[in-house]
């Protein structure tokens, strides 16, 4: 019942005037989701009553009349609106509340949890390191005409360019049907019928909490699938786009393109927008969704701006969603996050998640050019080189104003042509500065490439202002035009005063920077990936979960690009972007993982991501960690050694990935298990989950470590104790396997046992015991090794903090 006290004016026209007093809360409902009741039935299931002899969709439909009576006996009609009923992967909605209709709600019988909508982001980033380019990872993969074939990647994101070329079927050999997949392709004016096809089997859009919270607007954000940000397309297209795709931009080839699993389907899910990013509810309602549609990978290159607030990360509706795809069999991949490279940045909380963290790869694209007093100077710049060998005559911008130019501050940015004489101009190479207002998009190389092309000059070379200078990094920026840009301040300085003490005659030739040049150096952490020990709580406490799982290259990634899309200004209007961030590594691993389904369709979502950690490299060929771009001061980058908390498991290897050996598999009852060993948590968990904890474990206390992950993490290692693990053997014959490990500082590990030989399908228990033998002050890391007889190796990070008394 409601008070008068609480209650809001507030009409289906009127959320504007609604919002300071209204937010969109999720709020969770006692009893199973249909995936719980149907899919998997859980034998342990509480006794919640529940109607009798109906059908999955019956049973649906009976929790969405749940949902509205709850709110319409609690509140009168019009002081609140419903956005969504979830009734798949959690039993619950989403509603636009006060504050005090939230707290109502969370004491009522029925409510479980109430939890208000934290926006999610977009896990890019446009800082762009100096050093090393991304090896476009689709090259590892080999059999294009074939590889991920009959898998559905659904991604959650900012929507599709159905036009792109990545995402065409018209291809030399056919795409099959995406037979087992249900999902609609929505039709719109600018997203029409015929936009999917066999290639993008799918398309809907999710704007509820976006529109009740008034920050969609149709204009920009398109109430269809369409995507006007670019990064959907790109992440759709680094997955599973087509395969020999040409990347073109501004003219200058920079040769083929393909998704990671170049035959699997693609199924858009969009939920983010440009600028605001997403709402939770409007993310957890696609990922019921999608689930439901039957795809077959999860692909999130998203996450929340921090910890959730409450007793876990692993308790928020997000997760929980996250936790019931696992149990419907689909495994979640997602962003570790773009907070790093500090410790604790981690944004990809659970176990039952894949959290991908972002490297740095070994190709770049390196710009020079040489001045008429044979210095060189490097920069950067998609462009290609002046014409011929010879030198140009350079002129800086603010030297060849009109006589009536304006004394305007900024000439030197190059933005008005108009500003300027041609005749002074012509057949030179203009000097014009790079600023802060490049980066934020209030000048454009655009505007610059116009004014080049107006006057007729023959190219540009922009030096590095000193606001920009040491504090960002320059994206890569393509040109149409012979060109570069000075990083650095010795750089500008040098191409200044040369330019001065020449009077005039200053000459130039840029060598340009359209070519990509390998360095052959193993994959870093990238700086922006952020890193473990994995928090379980507002207070950061540690969970005994290793985060992230797994890397895989994410910095000047190329893939498609939505050529309305906002996001990146230095690509407008292309249809290729070279961008960076964990949300581009995340997709990555989504296609690998349609690579592996490929070869093993029944592996669980645990051991699909086992699969990907037991095989991953962390060390280069000198047996030395893999290096991470390490905190500083500037935009120096400072490398050291990579630990578990930096990359995971490792670096992806896709080949040693798709025939692991031996799996640590983990089901749903394992997780809720985890749950239960939370302080604190097991109230909620039986709230959420209708599992007493005291049920769930046979005899001994469980610990969070116990779980069987393919890493161990201990946080605080006070007293020897006994892990156990289970490996699972999915190799096709019998394979002897013999144990070494390597320890971490303060602590002894013994295994039980040191070899065994294990058949195809079967299992074996290990002991693994940990002693501490000396107090620590910080984590140290070692790992064991299971090397079969046959080949496979499997290697498993150990992370742990000791403390001996
Ligand atoms: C694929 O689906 C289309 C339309 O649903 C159907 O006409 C066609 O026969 C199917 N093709 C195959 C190979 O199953
Ligand atoms: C929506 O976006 C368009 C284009 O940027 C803008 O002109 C318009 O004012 C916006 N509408 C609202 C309500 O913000
Ligand atoms: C620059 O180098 C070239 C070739 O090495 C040489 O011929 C020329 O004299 C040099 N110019 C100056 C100014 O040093
Ligand atoms: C500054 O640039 C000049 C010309 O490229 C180079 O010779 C010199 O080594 C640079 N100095 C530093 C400190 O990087
Ligand atoms: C460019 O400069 C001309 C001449 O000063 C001026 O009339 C015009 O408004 C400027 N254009 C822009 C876009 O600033
Ligand atoms: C170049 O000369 C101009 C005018 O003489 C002066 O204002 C400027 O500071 C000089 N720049 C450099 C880098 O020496
Ligand atoms: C950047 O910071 C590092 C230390 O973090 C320092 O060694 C280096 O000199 C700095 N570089 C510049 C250009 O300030
Ligand atoms: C990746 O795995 C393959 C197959 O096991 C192996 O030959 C290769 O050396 C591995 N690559 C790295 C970098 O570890
Ligand atoms: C679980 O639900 C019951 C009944 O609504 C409630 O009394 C209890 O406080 C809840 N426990 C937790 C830990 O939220
Ligand atoms: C927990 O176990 C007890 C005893 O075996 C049983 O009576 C009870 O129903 C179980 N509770 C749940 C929620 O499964
Ligand atoms: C580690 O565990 C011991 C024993 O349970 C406890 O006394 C100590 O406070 C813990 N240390 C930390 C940092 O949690
Ligand atoms: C192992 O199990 C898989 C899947 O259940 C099955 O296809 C395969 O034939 C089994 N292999 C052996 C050697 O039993």
């Amino acid at each position: 019942m409601i008070s008068p006290l609480l209650f809001v004016f507030c009409t289906s026209v009127m959320y504007w005037t609604c919002q300071a007093s209204q937010h969109v809360y999720m709020v969770i409902l006692r009893g199973p989701s249909t995936v719980h009741l149907f899919e998997d039935p859980f034998q342990d299931s509480p006794q919640i009553y529940l109607p009798s002899q109906l059908s999955p969709s019956e049973y649906a439909s009976y929790l969405v009349s749940t949902h509205d009576v709850l709110l319409s006996s609690t509140f009168r009609e019009g002081t609140y609106k419903k956005l969504y009923s979830f009734s798949h992967l959690v039993n619950g909605f989403s509603a636009l509340l006060t504050a005090q209709q939230a707290e109502i709600l969370d004491q009522s019988e029925e409510v479980v949890l109430v939890e208000r909508d934290n926006k999610v982001t977009k896990q890019t980033t446009y800082t762009p390191t100096y050093l090393g380019l991304p090896a476009g990872a689709w090259q590892d993969e080999g059999g294009a005409i074939n590889a991920g074939e009959g898998i559905v990647i659904g991604l959650v994101d900012t929507g599709i360019d159905p036009t792109h070329p990545s995402f065409s079927d018209n291809t030399l050999k056919p795409y099959p049907n995406a037979s087992r997949y249900e999902g609609v392709c929505e039709e719109a004016t600018e997203f029409p019928k015929g936009s999917c096809n066999k290639k993008l089997v799918g398309a809907q859009h999710f704007a509820e909490a976006a529109i009740a919270s008034g920050e969609f607007n149709a204009t920009i954000h398109f109430a269809s699938p369409l995507d006007g940000d670019g990064h959907g397309t790109h992440t759709a297209s680094t997955a599973a786009g087509n395969n020999g795709v040409e990347v073109k931009v501004d003219g200058i080839s920079f040769g083929f393109a393909s998704g990671m699993a170049p035959r699997a389907h693609i199924a858009i899910y969009k939920a983010l927008y440009p600028g605001f990013g997403g709402f939770t509810s409007d993310v957890v309602a696609a990922i019921e969704q999608a689930v439901k549609d039957r795809v077959d990978i999860l692909s999130l290159s998203i996450g929340p701006n921090g910890p959730p607030p409450g007793i876990s990360t692993c308790l928020s509706t997000f997760d929980m969603a996250m936790l019931s795809a696992s149990k419907a069999g689909v495994l979640v991949v997602q962003a570790a996050g773009n907070a790093g490279p500090y410790s604790h940045s981690i944004l990809s909380f659970s176990p039952w998640i894949c959290s991908v963290a972002a490297s740095v790869h070994d190709r770049t694209y390196p710009n020079s050019l040489v001045l008429g007093n044979n210095a060189s100077i490097e920069g950067t710049g998609l462009a290609s080189a002046t014409p011929g060998d010879g030198m140009y005559t350079m002129i800086l911008a603010s030297d060849a104003l009109r006589e009536d130019g304006s004394d305007l501050l900024d000439v030197n940015d190059c933005q008005n042509s108009s500003l300027f004489n041609a005749d002074v101009v012509k057949g030179k190479v203009m000097i014009c500065s790079y600023g802060i207002d490049y980066l934020f998009g209030g000048s454009s190389i655009n505007d610059v490439i116009n004014t080049i092309n107006k006057l007729s000059a023959v190219g540009v070379v922009m030096f590095a202002t000193s606001d920009i200078e040491g504090r960002f990094s320059i994206p890569a920026t393509p040109f149409s035009i012979p060109a570069i840009i000075i990083q650095t301040n010795n750089g500008s300085k040098t191409l200044l005063n040369y330019y001065n003490a020449s009077n005039q005659a200053a000459t130039v030739r840029i060598k340009g920077g359209a070519n990509a040049k390998f360095s052959h150096e193993t994959p870093k952490v990238a700086k922006f990936s952020s890193r473990g020990p994995d928090p379980e709580n507002d207070n950061l406490q540690i969970a005994d979960i290793l985060k992230p799982n797994i890397m895989a290259p994410g910095s000047n990634i190329w893939a498609g690009w939505s050529s309305i899309g906002k996001d990146s200004h230095e690509f407008k209007g292309q249809q290729f972007s070279m961008i960076s961030g964990t949300s581009m590594a995340t997709p990555h691993i989504a296609g690998i993982v349609a690579l592996i389904k490929v070869k093993n369709p029944t592996l669980s979502p645990a051991a699909l991501s086992s699969a990907l950690a037991t095989t991953a490299f962390s060390v280069d060929e000198h047996g030395n960690p893999l290096l991470a771009q390490n905190p500083s001061s500037n935009t120096s980058i400072q490398l050291g050694p990579g630990t578990p908390f930096d990359f995971g498991a490792g670096e992806v290897n896709a080949t040693a990935a798709l025939d692991p050996g031996l799996v640590f598999d983990a089901g749903f009852e394992d997780y809720v298990r985890f749950l239960c060993t939370i302080p604190g948590a097991s109230g909620v968990v039986q709230n959420l989950t209708g599992i007493e904890c005291k049920n769930t474990s046979s005899s001994v206390t469980m610990l969070a470590t116990d779980l069987n992950l393919p890493s161990i993490t201990i946080s605080n290692l006070s007293s020897s104790r006994i892990v156990p693990r289970t490996v699972t053997s999915i190799a096709r014959d019998s394979e002897t396997y013999t144990v070494t490990i390597t320890e971490p500082n303060g602590a002894q590990i013994a295994i039980k046992p040191m070899e065994f030989t294990i058949a195809p399908n079967s299992t074996q228990e290990l002991s693994i015991s940990i002693t501490p033998t000396k107090s620590e002050s910080k984590p140290s890391f070692g790992y064991f090794l299971l090397a079969g007889s046959r080949g496979h190796k499997v290697t498993v990070p150990i992370s742990i903090v000791a403390k001996s008394t």
